[in-house]
């Protein structure tokens, strides 16, 4: 087993590609706090987990957008488990819309979720991490935050923050023990890409070599390198997952 006795904090645990990385992380061995928004799904996907694996499973609500609600996050954790070994930024949302008609709330909303709180969890994190020498930072970023996309100028500047800052966190905390890296996924079969017109979607599709959408598994399996000691040498870098597709 790739993370026995480890413990990983994963938001946006409930549903899509960080509750199937959850169960994989606990197929693995290791403990795991699903933090979501979500209550209803990050408390049935524990729920699902503790069925078959003991408690090795506990749910948090948080808004990783709140600072406060991130600490109180944070808190509940290492009451729980102390530190946790491993911190997945899994959580995110998508408000698309041309730059013509975007308004100030979509913009805002979604720098909030995807930008400011990967800073806020990383940010009342990584001090315990440090103290204990070691820890496994991974940041989701995007294929969108690597090229751009048509109607998601919002999106796409939170995912590429997401690169800078897990570059920039690789050079200050590297020499501490502590790894950090992104995943940047194409377009993966989860909720987020159902509101995506058929027309686009297809347009991608035709584009994917491997002629096929992302599954959240596909995803889940990277973070699974990226948090086990397998990628110990592997620091500040983009693992992009996204069957060849160039948008
Ligand atoms: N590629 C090529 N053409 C695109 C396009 C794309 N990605 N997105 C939109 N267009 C085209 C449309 O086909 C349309 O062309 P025609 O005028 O020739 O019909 C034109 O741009 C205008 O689009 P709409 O008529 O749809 O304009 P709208 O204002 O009604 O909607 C929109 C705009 C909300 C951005 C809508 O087009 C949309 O939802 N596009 C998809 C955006 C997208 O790809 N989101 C990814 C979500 S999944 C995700 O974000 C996860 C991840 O990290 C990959
Ligand atoms: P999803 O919508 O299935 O899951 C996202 C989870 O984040 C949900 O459980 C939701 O409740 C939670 N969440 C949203 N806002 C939150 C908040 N303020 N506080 C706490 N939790 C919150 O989406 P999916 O696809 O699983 O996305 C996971 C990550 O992968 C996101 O960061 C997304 O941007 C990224 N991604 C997804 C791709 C895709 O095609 N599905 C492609 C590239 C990146």
């Amino acid at each position: 087993m790739r993370l026995q006795g480890k413990v990983a904090l994963i938001t946006g645990g409930g549903n899509g590609i960080g509750r199937e990385t959850a169960a994989l992380f606990i197929k693995e061995g290791a403990k795991v706090c699903v933090a979501d928004y979500d209550e209803t799904a990050g408390q049935a996907a524990v729920d699902e987990l503790n069925a078959t694996a003991g408690d090795r499973a506990i749910f948090v609500k948080v808004d990783v957008s709140s600072a406060e609600s991130v600490e109180r996050m944070i808190a509940v954790v290492l009451e729980h488990w102390g530190t946790p070994d491993i911190l997945i930024n899994n959580a995110g949302i998508t408000q698309d819309s041309m730059l013509t008609k975007m308004s100030i709330e979509q913009w805002q909303r979604v720098i909030d979720v995807n930008l400011n709180g990967v800073f806020y969890c990383t940010r009342y994190l990584a001090p315990h991490m440090v103290q204990r020498g070691k820890g496994k930072i991974i940041n989701t970023s995007s294929i969108v935050g690597v090229h751009g996309n048509i109607g998601q100028t919002n999106y796409a500047a939170t995912k590429a923050g997401v690169i800078g800052m897990t570059k920039t966190w690789a050079k200050e905390l590297g020499h501490k023990g502590i790894h950090v890296n992104a995943v940047a996924p194409g377009y993966i079969e989860t909720s987020m890409v159902a509101n995506v017109p058929e027309k686009v979607l297809q347009q991608m599709l035709d584009k994917v070599p491997l002629h096929r959408l992302g599954r959240p598994s596909d995803i889940a399996q990277a973070y699974l390198y990226l948090a086990s000691d397998e990628s110990d040498y592997v620091n500040g870098t983009v693992l992009e997952v996204n069957g060849g597709l160039v948008i």
